[in-house]
């Protein structure tokens, strides 16, 4: 019995590590003390953590055809790749949504102010620098559903006509706006419109500055059209992290040439 009790209490620790570790894997993040836990991976010394996080969130290995259709397996993750050849399930609604507490460019209730809990609360904490130092910023636009994002593209393609929607616009299941992880921003002095001007006003350039200090990249750069598939969007903020956004600013580098890099 004794023999037993001791054999227990030494492998506990193990299992206890192995759980937080399996969690990791299968969420990507949490929060612990402000941190979400891929960051704490990466902060500390634990950094074989961080490298087998991004490991199992690699491009090639996050990928799965379902009937026909490329489709992203890792769909709760902070560093989830969704671009024009990795959609999400037509059903995929991020488990965790909330509305930050933040100035939005329009009132009253609507889904589009959600976003996942860790983007949300990163957000508050942004736009609060940006009040600090005297920026009205204003969200636009968050969670997108599959229906909107479909009625949202066809909408645009009648209009413009599909090429040219499919540079501004994402199809059904391929915008980060279902992800919950992602938020359009926009200002005052360009009428809180989502345009490439936004760029140029001191707001947008505050953005772009400050956006990785909080965890988010501008995830359609100037000059990564080729890369992203996207005409450059100054206002679309992705949350991927603070360490990882800091990188990826650092290096200028597209989500995707991040990940590709890493696996
Ligand atoms: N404007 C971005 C690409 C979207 O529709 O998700
Ligand atoms: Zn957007």
């Amino acid at each position: 019995m004794r023999m037993n009790g001791v054999k227990y209490k030494s492998i506990l620790p193990v299992v206890m590590i192995g759980l937080v570790v399996a969690s990791l894997m299968m969420n990507g993040f949490d929060t612990v003390s402000g941190m979400n836990q891929v960051e704490a991976a990466a902060a500390s010394s634990s950094s074989s953590t961080f490298t087998a996080f991004l490991a199992n969130n690699a491009p090639g290995r996050t990928l799965k055809y379902v009937n026909g259709v490329t489709t992203v397996t890792n769909l709760s993750s902070t560093v989830v790749l969704v671009n024009k050849k990795r959609n999400l399930p037509s059903h995929y609604v991020p488990q965790d949504l909330v509305i930050p507490q933040i100035p939005f460019s329009f009132s009253g209730p609507s889904p589009k102010k959600q976003m996942r809990k860790i983007a949300a609360t990163s957000l508050e904490k942004l736009f609060a620098a940006a009040k600090k130092d005297g920026i009205d910023l204003k969200a636009v636009s968050g969670y997108r559903s599959y229906a909107t994002q479909k009625s949202i593209f066809e909408r645009n393609a009648s209009i413009k006509g599909e090429a040219a929607a499919n540079k501004t616009s994402a199809r059904p299941g391929q915008s980060e706006h279902q992800t919950g992880l992602s938020m359009d921003i926009s200002s005052a002095s360009v009428g809180y419109a989502l345009e490439q001007s936004f760029g140029n006003t001191k707001e947008g350039k505050w953005l772009k500055v400050n956006a990785p200090k909080y965890g988010f990249i501008i995830r359609y750069g100037k000059g990564q059209e080729k890369g992203t598939g996207y005409s450059y969007e100054p206002w679309h903020v992705r949350y991927v992290g603070v360490f990882i956004a800091g990188e990826i600013t650092r290096q200028n580098l597209t989500l995707e040439q991040y990940l590709e890099k890493k696996q």
